[in-house]
């Protein structure tokens, strides 16, 4: 674990030079999987038994389920197939499923119980909010916008929706979502030092919680300040000194380009998924491959693709197809991800940036349903990822009748 985390640290993607990973990178990896019920990731857990990495890139990975017939099962094999899987070295992932002993169990619940209740995790970010950062090779290609404007949509269909922009010397978020103030620290109870207070925009039964450093500094001319700043720092600072509360979602504005941030979230919230915006244009889906690419070496599982700025429509209603054709659906189809959506060329779009009004709150134009039609598909995706359908009954049913066994073997 040890030599994984360093490698992360040191901005290298773990055992990606040509090599197979070794078992500890494997276990590092398989953090980003969370039992969704238990509230934490299966290696933490105590769930991962032995791994094994062939020379033929066959990885055999032993897991000890709470009970062997969970239904957690699929999702757990899935999700740890997505992880380990996108290493190019890498054949064929078998997992040994195995079933806890009674005194496994007693533990893993004592542990779960105790991550509930007691213990502060390592970032602020809740961990049942689905992390979704936006990226994108380049600059322009619209990733703010789609950022706001899905953050917007998934509020107004009744989300907390928390969004971190990432772009710390670029930022656009506040102006985007008209929340120009400044951020203020409170005393929060369970923590030592003042933590940072996101702005919040309540819409309709949803809200947004937003943090950015344009909220920190007078204007945007002086972010140029900020460029001594370690980028990753920042960062690393809004996952761990912002009282969240509860969240959703996480939407997080990548600054453009790849490397360090996308590294340091593969360190710090492995459980990210990238929603890679690209336009149609073959230049602007080149540059995305390189961010899926990034995604994939950083192990950063890939929601899917937006394209936007696929058209622009006349009064007349003639389609121009001003910045080419496909791009999208050749870059998902390259990265093996869902098209998610196309978003047209609108004047609204800009508008709304530029007075804070996403376009997906109030118009009812192409782009803005587009952008509703985006957020159902992901919250639609984030229920499947955590269906637990008939494994609800799992802590009281198994799990506690054993630890209140042992308790009261204890104790008579
Ligand atoms: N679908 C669209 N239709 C019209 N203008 C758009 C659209 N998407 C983005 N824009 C405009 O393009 C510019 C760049 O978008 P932005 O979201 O800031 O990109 P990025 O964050 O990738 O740099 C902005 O002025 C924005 O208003
Ligand atoms: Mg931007």
């Amino acid at each position: 674990m040890a030599s994984a985390d360093k490698n992360l640290s040191e901005g290298t993607a773990p055992g990606f030079e040509g090599t197979l990973p070794s078992p500890e990178t494997i276990r590092h990896l398989l953090r980003a999987v969370i039992d969704p019920e238990l509230g934490d990731n299966i290696v933490d857990l105590g769930m991962v038994g032995d791994i094994s990495v062939s020379p033929e890139g066959l990885i055999r990975i032993g897991v000890k389920l709470t009970i062997k017939g969970c239904p957690l099962r699929a999702q757990i094999k899935k999700d740890i197939e997505s992880r380990v899987k996108t290493h190019p070295l890498i054949t064929k992932v078998s997992i040994d499923w195995g079933e806890m002993t009674p005194e496994e169990r007693t533990a893993v619940m004592t542990r779960a119980r105790w991550n509930a209740k007691e213990q502060a995790p390592a970032t602020q970010v809740p961990i049942n909010a689905r992390v979704l950062a936006i990226a994108s090779g380049k600059g322009g290609v619209g990733k703010s916008s789609v950022t706001v404007n899905l953050a917007a949509a998934l509020a107004a269909q009744g989300n907390t929706v928390g969004v971190l922009d990432a772009d710390i010397w670029g930022f656009s978020i506040p102006r985007m979502l008209g929340m120009p103030d400044r951020l203020q620290a409170e005393k929060v109870d369970g923590h030592e030092k003042p933590m940072i207070i996101p702005n919040e925009r309540v819409l309709g039964n949803g809200v947004l919680k937003v943090v950015s450093t344009g909220m920190l500094v007078e204007d945007e001319g002086t972010a140029l300040m900020w460029r001594g700043l370690m980028l990753t720092k920042a960062v690393e600072q809004f996952l761990h000194d912002v009282h969240w509360g509860h969240l959703d979602y996480l939407l997080i504005d990548m600054p453009p380009g790849t490397g360090d941030v996308q590294m340091g979230l593969a360190r710090m919230l492995p459980r990210t998924d990238l929603i890679i915006v690209t336009t149609p244009a073959v230049s602007a889906q080149k540059v995305a491959i390189r961010a899926a690419d990034m995604a994939q070496r950083s192990f950063l599982r890939v929601a899917g693709v937006i394209e936007n700025m696929t058209s622009f429509e006349c009064d007349h209603g003639n389609s121009y197809a001003l910045f080419g054709t496909g791009g999208g659906t050749t870059l998902a189809n390259e990265i093996g991800a869902e098209l998610l959506g196309q978003i047209p060329i609108e004047a609204t779009v800009s508008l709304g940036g530029d007075t804070g009004e996403p376009v997906a709150l109030h118009n009812t134009g192409k782009a803005a349903i587009e952008f509703h039609n985006i957020a159902r598909k992901l919250i639609a995706q984030t229920i499947a990822q955590s269906e637990m359908s008939g494994c609800s009954a799992r802590i009281e049913e198994v799990a506690v009748p054993v630890a209140v066994r042992s308790r009261t073997e204890t104790s008579s």
